[in-house]
């Protein structure tokens, strides 16, 4: 078994985004500019949103983060994203999910220059994505295809198990892998909540990839001998041991399944960390007019 060490990945990933920064600093004096909106003060989201400002700062990005008490009306908010889409100094914008009830998302996100979506979560930049056209991928479908490629894990023809199918996550990784490319050729099964016999399923997967959203969901009898396992889940297990108070896990039975994997992803330390790399990444793109030239 080889451990797929996404945190080594990331960071030499992330040297390589902060080496391109110092260069476009040198020869212009400018730098990509993220911007991020916060709504409300859901914890989580607060954390993603400083570890995203501290990722930025690492490589030589420029941060902006909004941020609103959670009674801020979708009215305003839309305004909000309307002034950073006119504002040409920057280059990427984020709105951090799930925003409270009463502002609609998928508004939001439609409201996203498609240009500066570095999430890549609006329809125009999904629908690029689903015809094979430039544009910028979700963060974690996007880590999970540069750790495959990193460890030249072959994928032409095998058979790549989703489990989960949101649209952050197990619909776009699905399309990618299954479309023309390397990462690529992958013949692939989405399984859902309605799937039925999803253990004889999973136990066919060449690549199990484990999005579901719930602890320790695969079970070591669900996996096939040298499979390839990418867990995506990432759990706060409550441990009295830890002086955090908790354990991280992931989606996989990780002690069991890791038995009989050929390669596995670690949690935390495996997709996780890949998942800011790939904001950057896209940050850059969108500064680099890669993507809308
Ligand atoms: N909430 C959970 N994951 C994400 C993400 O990748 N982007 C944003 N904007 N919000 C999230």
């Amino acid at each position: 078994m080889e451990l797929i060490d996404g945190k080594k990945v990331a960071e030499e990933m992330r040297a390589d985004i902060a080496r391109q920064v110092a260069k476009c600093i040198d020869e212009d004096g400018t730098a990509p500019h993220l911007a991020a909106i916060l709504v409300g003060d859901d914890p989580p989201s607060q954390t993603y949103v400083r570890n995203k400002e501290k990722a930025c700062q690492e490589v030589g990005f420029i941060s902006s983060v909004y941020k609103y008490p959670s009674s801020f009306a979708e009215s305003e908010l839309l305004k909000v994203v309307d002034f950073i889409n006119k504002d040409n100094d920057i280059h990427g914008l984020i709105v951090q999910l799930p925003l409270p009830g009463h502002i609609h998302a998928e508004k939001i996100i439609r409201a996203i220059d498609p240009a500066k979506d570095v999430d890549g979560f609006h329809p125009v930049n999904v629908g690029n994505m689903v015809q094979g056209l430039p544009s910028y991928l979700p963060a974690t479908p996007f880590g999970i295809l540069r750790l495959l490629e990193y460890y030249s894990i072959e994928t032409d023809g095998k058979h790549c198990v989703v489990l989960g199918r949101s649209n952050i996550v197990g619909t776009p990784v699905s399309i990618l892998l299954s479309r023309k490319s390397y990462p690529g050729n992958c013949t692939v099964t989405l399984c859902h909540s309605k799937t039925r016999d999803l253990a004889s399923i999973c136990r066919q997967a060449d690549i199990l990839i484990a999005a579901i959203g719930q602890p320790h969901f695969v079970k070591a009898d669900m996996v096939r001998e040298g499979a390839v396992v990418i867990d995506v889940g990432i759990h706060r297990i409550p441990d009295a041991s830890k002086t955090s108070g908790y354990q991280l896990t992931g989606d996989v039975d990780f002690p069991e399944v890791s038995k009989k994997a050929g390669y596995i992803t670690p949690v935390p330390g495996g997709v996780g960390p890949m998942t800011i790399v790939a904001l950057l990444s896209n940050t850059l793109k969108a500064f680099k007019k890669e993507i809308y030239p």
